[in-house]
């Protein structure tokens, strides 16, 4: 025997487990370099075409157009909708910020709609009862009676990778002529009814920052059918350029592209993109397992029209019946290395929109106080899951 040193006596800390943390094994390397040795690193070159090509075959979209983030693609896709200064868009108080910051840019104006409680979604009951009940028709736009401003479009953002309720928005979207854009950030690969998130609006919007399902490491896309409003956004995310030769350009327009390196990347992922969505619903069935039947703990929901993404896996603990609240469970993960998140302070609630309109009341903050997000890599361990699941376990049992 020999003496040890004694500081490899001690057991060596274990890894902190990150939240969501993107899976890069692909093509990723290859296409890349590919763009690299090409000199098309730039916003014009073949990968950014291809991208969009494969991601609208994905989706089963006529058309694709790649932005440089997800709120880059919201804003374009906002003022392709016809969105105007001083409009109003009916949108969820519990997501996070980004869409709403989308609606100022375009100079128009949010009314944060609560959530529901079965599935954490923008409370369409309550959106519906808005355009049909309270608001009037006048000087041919349908109007908030309290603030005398059009209605702009339904902002429907599919939260923490599970579908909006979309058919009674789409009912009403269409008795008045309201374009429904989805915020698909969170939600590229879930289902409404079988279809994907994503082909239900006029346009749907995707991120690709670097913790969603897949990543650009940052990026985003616009989908749509209509090959109009496709042009469109393009055209606003390029700089409004009417003659490149020439260099006129008709309006203010964007440098919203996607880099040609980012869109090389995108191929990468995309090409592996069942495979996450796969792995995410292992993670999302461990947890329902392990987790299952301790006090106050609810489990991340999925209603039965619906397929999650599970983005995000989230819980919901209520501090009336667990022995602790989600801020403490917080705190216990983290003396464990282990990252968890409370998602989002509700948007009615944010100074950056202080004076919006909110609609309902008493949901979206008792989620924004109840709700923590854990470990869901598309890449996390068996054995790292399993030590997530004994802490939380540990964390609920006093
Ligand atoms: C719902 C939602 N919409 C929009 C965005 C904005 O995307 P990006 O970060 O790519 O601008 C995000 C997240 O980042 C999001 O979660």
């Amino acid at each position: 025997m020999f003496n040890r040193p004694a500081r490899l006596e001690t057991q060596a800390p274990e890894p902190a487990i990150p939240l969501a943390e993107p899976v890069i094994g692909g093509n990723e390397w290859a296409y890349v370099k590919e763009c690299l040795d090409s000199g098309w690193v730039s916003t014009a070159g073949a990968f950014v075409g291809r991208f969009e090509a494969e991601f609208a075959k994905y989706l089963g979209s006529e058309h694709a157009v790649a932005a440089a983030s997800g709120t880059a693609a919201l804003h374009v896709a906002l003022l392709a909708a016809g969105v105007r200064p001083d409009d109003e868009v009916l949108m969820p108080s519990f997501t996070f910020i980004a869409p709403a910051n989308a609606v100022r840019y375009a100079g128009a104006w949010p009314v944060f709609v609560d959530a529901e409680p079965r599935a954490w979604q923008m409370d369409v009951a309550l959106t519906a009862d808005f355009l049909t009940r309270q608001c009037r028709w006048s000087g041919g736009a349908l109007r908030n009676p309290r603030s005398g401003r059009r209605i702009g479009a339904i902002l429907a953002v599919h939260v923490l990778g599970h579908p909006v309720d979309l058919d009674p928005l789409l009912e009403v979207a269409e008795k008045y002529d309201i374009p429904l854009i989805e915020d698909a950030a969170e939600s590229l690969g879930a289902t409404y009814g079988g279809r994907y998130a994503g082909r239900f609006g006029r346009l749907a919007c995707f991120s690709f920052n670097g913790n969603k399902v897949m990543t650009t490491g940052g990026g985003g896309m616009v989908a749509t059918d209509d090959a109009a409003l496709a042009e469109r956004v393009r055209y606003l995310a390029t700089t409004a350029k009417d003659d490149a030769d020439e260099g006129i350009h008709g309006q203010v327009g964007f440098n919203y592209r996607l880099t040609n390196i980012q869109a090389a990347m995108g191929c990468a992922q995309l090409e592996r993109l069942e495979e996450f969505l796969a792995a995410k619903r292992r993670i999302a069935a461990r947890y329902a397992e392990g987790l299952a039947g301790l006090p106050g703990l609810t489990l991340m929901p999925e209603e039965p029209w619906a397929k999650s993404a599970f983005w995000l896996y989230s819980i919901r603990i209520d501090p009336a019946q667990a022995p602790c609240d989600s801020r403490e469970l917080r705190a216990r993960l983290s003396a464990a290395g282990i990252a968890s998140r409370h998602f989002w302070q509700p948007l009615h609630l944010s100074p950056a929109h202080a004076g919006a309109e909110f609609l309902g009341g008493g949901v979206a903050e008792r989620l924004h106080g109840e709700v923590l997000s854990l470990p869901c890599s598309a890449g996390l361990s068996e054995a790292a899951q399993a030590r997530v699941i004994a802490a939380l376990r540990a964390g609920l049992a006093s």
